[in-house]
């Protein structure tokens, strides 16, 4: 069974740069996919591209290596542009040459079946003009990936004139089970993204130009003012220069002379020579060059905004995760205030006789920084879908979350026309917990009382989807850790995709799960399993979850919203049966329901014949002691209580638990170097 069972074989024409990379991604995300170009040897070519990447990710043990076979077996390299009669996606990474791709566009048409979506990842045509080459413009979208489009997660899905919506909708839908962030572009030259980079490295430019700063220092202003890896210089020499002059070309011409190429990128890219990048660095100018770089950023972005080619937050999120910097344009306009980006922008556009953006006028005149759609709402078929809309952050639940679902779920709530509501997360994962670094720098500041005002709250919602009167289903179709599974396990069904994982990190950062964790999962799959799942952190995958009745269903992720109507359709789930209990998971449910927590954490026990039971015994003995003693005395007690009543058990050891050396260990260890606790 693919991810997604209506879309059983996929294709990308062109085995260059981009297509490979689009065809590794599709194959290691488990669909088949045709990789065509123009004879055999450039197929093979390409497909021998994915083999040393692959071969790579197996060396830096990202892939194990039956892992990275399995991945190259589904990728079926071809110059028969026949095969791709049974395609249900195609997507076109030719040269980027108009003529070209139109003519590959008329040749999809002969060849490819009538439901068959076609992309095109071109970076600078109109998507719009070159549907016209199709009979079936309205199957023909844009997919605009980043290189590398096996790592870069952002894709910008753009519709054309004469695109279907429906089309677009199942083609988003696409990008999500590839893992992908996407984000809807309207059809205008650059999308969102490239519209403004590429003035970015063109300000870039001109300061060198002016002889304002050298390469270096330009480079190293750039790099601490967004956040980066790279200035736009090291950037250019590694993407190649001549790109930026042809997005140069073909922007300038679309918008004028502010996109357009600056002589002397022109003269660079003549001299076919790379960037001198070396030099001194005078950390002297980094505010200037800095403010000029952002102030650039600032005008296109709220430009592009004002024309309806993107929205704020996909802005955003495009620059965020395309192209890493730490802050989106908008966020950075906060970050300046907006009376002073306002007035930046005003020179600019006095300089380059430009209109300024009202987006940015409106929004400085009423004196309220840019707010972010942190939760969405999207009513179709009398369901609400809220998606909380954190991707690069994989949906971590922070005090804006809460507050945004709050109000999200309270107006579906009120919603005469609402009958069910849905919980979402959006990009790859669907939630990953909470948010970290709120904990930490409360823990900082000695402001515990915040987090025990936080979780209640949240408890409070969750609590809220629980006694609602209206289904909530939670739809999981990726990752869901801590926080997240906590949230689901409030909602009154949890419909995941084969692709979701389930999991409790809490015990090996140092603290307990805090919003029902340790009373939600022990009604749903009893004390034993409970205590597995939440004091070993075990990673569950979908199916394991469904069939020991953690969640409700598993389905392909083509099928998830029919069963989320479905489920809807059935009402809310009043009282909940304890799970059933597979064979499968007989044994380890029965050792934790036996075993007390000092047996648990005994060294002994990891001798213990069944591997699943000795790799438990491990896996407790690496976690925080105290987390994992009040976790197991929640379960424990809150078993005989009334819910509300383990609800409210659970939130009054979170003090404790939070003044630990250990829950500060191990919360400011995440993701930098493993904890090490100490019991105290
Ligand atoms: N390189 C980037 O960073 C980037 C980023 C986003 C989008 N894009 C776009 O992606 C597309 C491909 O770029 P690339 O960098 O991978 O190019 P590339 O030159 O690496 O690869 C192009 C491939 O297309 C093949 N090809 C040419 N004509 C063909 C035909 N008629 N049928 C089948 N195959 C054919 C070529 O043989 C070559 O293998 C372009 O439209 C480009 O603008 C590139």
């Amino acid at each position: 069974m693919t991810p997604d069972s209506s879309f059983h074989l996929l294709a990308v024409i062109g085995a260059g740069n981009m297509g490979s990379g689009i065809a590794q991604k599709m194959a290691t995300e488990g669909f088949r996919v045709l990789l065509v170009d123009v004879d055999d040897e450039k197929a093979a070519r390409g497909r021998k591209i994915i083999e040393q990447t692959l071969a790579d990710g197996v060396q830096r043990k990202i892939f194990r290596p039956d892992a990275a076979g399995a991945i190259l077996s589904r990728v079926m390299p071809t110059s028969r542009f026949e095969d791709l009669g049974a395609a249900d996606l195609v997507v076109e990474a030719v040269f980027e040459d108009f003529d070209l791709k139109k003519r590959v566009f008329s040749r999809l048409d002969e060849v490819c079946k009538p439901g068959a979506i076609l992309g095109t990842n071109t970076s600078s045509y109109s998507v719009t003009e070159l549907a016209a080459a199709t009979r079936w413009p309205e199957r023909v979208i844009g997919l605009h990936y980043f290189y590398h489009p096996a790592k870069n997660r952002l894709v910008e899905v753009v519709g054309g004139k004469a695109s279907d919506p429906a089309v677009l909708r199942r083609a988003w839908r696409l990008q999500e089970a590839l893992g992908k962030t996407p984000i809807a572009s309207s059809d205008a030259y650059g999308f969102i993204v490239n519209r403004f980079f590429l003035p970015w490295l063109t300000e870039a430019i001109r300061i060198l130009d002016e002889g304002v700063a050298g390469t270096a220092t330009i480079d190293e202003a750039a790099k601490k003012a967004f956040g980066i890896g790279m200035g736009p210089f090291e950037l250019m020499n590694v993407t190649g220069v001549p790109i930026a002059l042809h997005a140069a070309t073909t922007l300038g011409g679309a918008f004028g002379p502010l996109y357009a190429a600056p002589a002397l990128l022109r003269s660079q890219v003549e001299s076919g020579e790379p960037w001198p990048i070396d030099g001194t660095v005078d950390t002297g100018l980094f505010t200037l060059i800095g403010d000029r770089l952002a102030t650039a950023v600032f005008y296109v972005a709220a430009a592009l905004v004002d024309e309806g080619v993107g929205t704020i937050d996909d802005t955003d999120i495009g620059a965020r995760v395309g192209l890493r910097w730490r802050r989106g344009p908008f966020e950075l306009m906060n970050a300046y205030g907006l009376e002073r980006a306002l007035d930046l922008v005003q020179s600019f556009t006095t300089q380059w006789q430009l209109p300024v953006p009202r987006v940015l006028e409106e929004q400085a005149r009423s004196s309220r920084p840019f707010t972010f759609t942190v939760v969405r709402t999207d009513v179709a078929n009398s369901i609400a879908t809220l998606t909380i809309n954190r991707p690069d952050k994989l949906n971590a639940i922070n005090g804006d979350v809460i507050a945004a679902l709050e109000e999200a779920f309270s107006q579906a709530v009120a919603n005469p026309a609402v009958t069910g509501i849905v919980i979402a997360g959006a990009g790859k994962a669907f939630i990953a917990g909470a948010d970290i670094r709120f904990f930490v720098k409360n823990i900082e500041s000695g402001e515990i009382d915040r987090i025990a005002v936080f979780t209640e709250r949240a408890q409070n919602l969750l609590r809220s989807f629980e006694t609602c009167p209206k289904p909530v289903i939670a739809r999981v179709h990726g990752m869901a850790l801590g926080g997240g599974v906590e949230l689901a396990l409030a909602c009154h069904r949890i419909i995941a995709t084969p692709k979701a994982t389930f999991a409790f990190p809490e015990t090996g950062i140092g603290i307990y799960p805090g919003l029902g964790g340790t009373q939600r999962t022990t009604r749903r799959v009893g004390k034993g399993l409970a205590k597995w799942l939440v004091l070993t952190g075990e990673t569950i995958s979908a199916t394991d979850a469904a069939a020991i009745g953690l969640i409700d269903a598993v389905v392909p992720y083509e099928e998830l919203d029919a069963a989320i109507a479905a489920a809807v359709a059935a009402g809310p789930v009043v009282d909940r049966e304890a799970g059933r209990m597979p064979a499968s998971h007989q044994a380890i449910a029965e050792y934790f329901d036996r075993s007390d927590i000092a047996a648990l954490r005994e060294p002994g026990e990891t001798t213990h014949d069944d591997p699943r039971i000795a790799k438990a015994a491990t896996r407790i003995g690496a976690k925080a002691p105290i987390a994992v003693r009040i976790a197991a005395d929640l379960i424990d007690q809150g078993l005989d209580l009334p819910l509300a009543d383990g609800l409210r058990l659970e939130l009054s050891h979170l003090r404790e638990i939070f003044s630990t050396k250990d829950a500060y260990e191990g919360l400011s260890s995440l993701g930098k170097k493993p904890p090490v606790f100490t019991g105290t």
